[in-house]
């Protein structure tokens, strides 16, 4: 039997991070025992009620959603990701106008229900992030505490060997809160992070989504109603052809569900907060020039396994 493993997914859905979502849900081998949300693909009012009504969709309103920071910890907010992710931040799909009224978020804060249900359940809690890395700091100057009790935290985020997508050397979860991410790189946890070195290496184009479709789930069937405007994106700004996306946030569910599609690096990572390097993580690959602790960084994926993977799960799904 394959370990289990008790998740809080802290995410600004956004597309991808209902394609992560969902993928987690359809995985017996993960309790997901709450979703805390962050601005980023949206403001955290829209990626709130986007993680209601995902959680509603799915038959799991039963799993809390705690509402978390719109603004990054120093900088200003800056442009939200409305124009990868759809007006309504899920594909356009009329989101904005579909509040379930029987679902609210808890009245504690995103920080507060991560340290809280961490310093109750010491050793057993991951923490999986996909959005900017606020809640995550907010929670470390809450409960610095938490580093030691979290079983394990993995990330989306970050580009080590290879260029950004939001700038030349910056991905777009760490530009958003560089000051954040800086935190949660230094905070010595057991901290493993899915870069663009390995989530633009995932791609699933026209045909991955027919074949899904093909299975008639109803996971399957939302997802395709999703990404044709995350499609449009890849399409007229990073040139992909035949319906193809980069799922960025799937990678870091499949991390957890299977550590071997990835190989890593234990590298000690600078994360610029200024200038136009901000947002840059930068590992000391020679080991001999930073100080912060060693972080679990994954620089390759088998990505037919992992397509495959998130294929056989989410077919099966209700
Ligand atoms: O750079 C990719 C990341 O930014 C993903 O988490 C996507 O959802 C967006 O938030
Ligand atoms: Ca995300």
């Amino acid at each position: 039997m394959s370990q289990l493993h008790t998740i809080i997914l802290d995410t600004d859905p956004g597309i991808d991070d209902a394609m992560a979502l969902l993928l987690a849900l359809a995985s017996p081998e993960i309790a997901l025992i709450g979703v805390t949300t962050v601005f980023g693909n949206s403001h955290v009012a829209a990626t709130t009620r986007n993680a209601l009504n995902l959680l509603h969709f799915a038959g799991r309103a039963d799993i809390p959603v705690a509402m978390g920071a719109d603004q990054p910890l120093v900088l200003p907010r800056g442009r939200t990701g409305e124009h990868v992710h759809g007006p309504d931040a899920m594909g356009n799909i009329g989101w904005d106008a579909v509040h379930n009224p029987n679902q609210r978020p808890l009245a504690i804060h995103a920080a507060q229900f991560i340290a809280e249900t961490i310093m109750q359940r010491p050793g057993q809690v991951t923490i999986v992030a996909v959005g900017p890395l606020t809640n995550l700091a907010l929670a470390l100057q809450l409960e610095p505490r938490i580093a030691e009790h979290v079983r394990a935290v993995v990330v989306m985020g970050g580009a080590f060997l290879v260029p950004g997508n939001v700038s030349p050397l910056a991905e777009s979860n760490i530009y958003r809160d560089p000051h954040a991410a800086a935190k949660v790189f230094a905070a010595g946890w057991p901290l493993t992070v899915a870069g663009l070195d390995v989530t633009t290496a995932v791609r699933m184009d026209n045909a991955y989504f027919a074949a899904l479709k093909e299975s008639r789930s109803r996971f399957a069937e939302f997802i395709c109603r999703i990404v044709p405007f995350y499609q449009a994106f890849h399409r007229e700004v990073r040139g992909y052809r035949d319906g193809a996306i980069n799922p960025h946030d799937v990678c870091a569910i499949a991390y957890v569900l299977e550590p071997a599609l990835f190989a890593g690096e234990q590298w000690r990572v600078m994360v610029l907060t200024d200038g136009p390097a901000r947002g840059a993580t930068i590992p000391d690959r020679a080991d001999r020039h930073w100080s912060t602790p060693k972080v679990h960084c994954l620089t390759r994926v088998d990505s037919a396994r992992l397509l495959a993977a998130f294929h056989e799960r989410i077919s099966r799904a209700i």
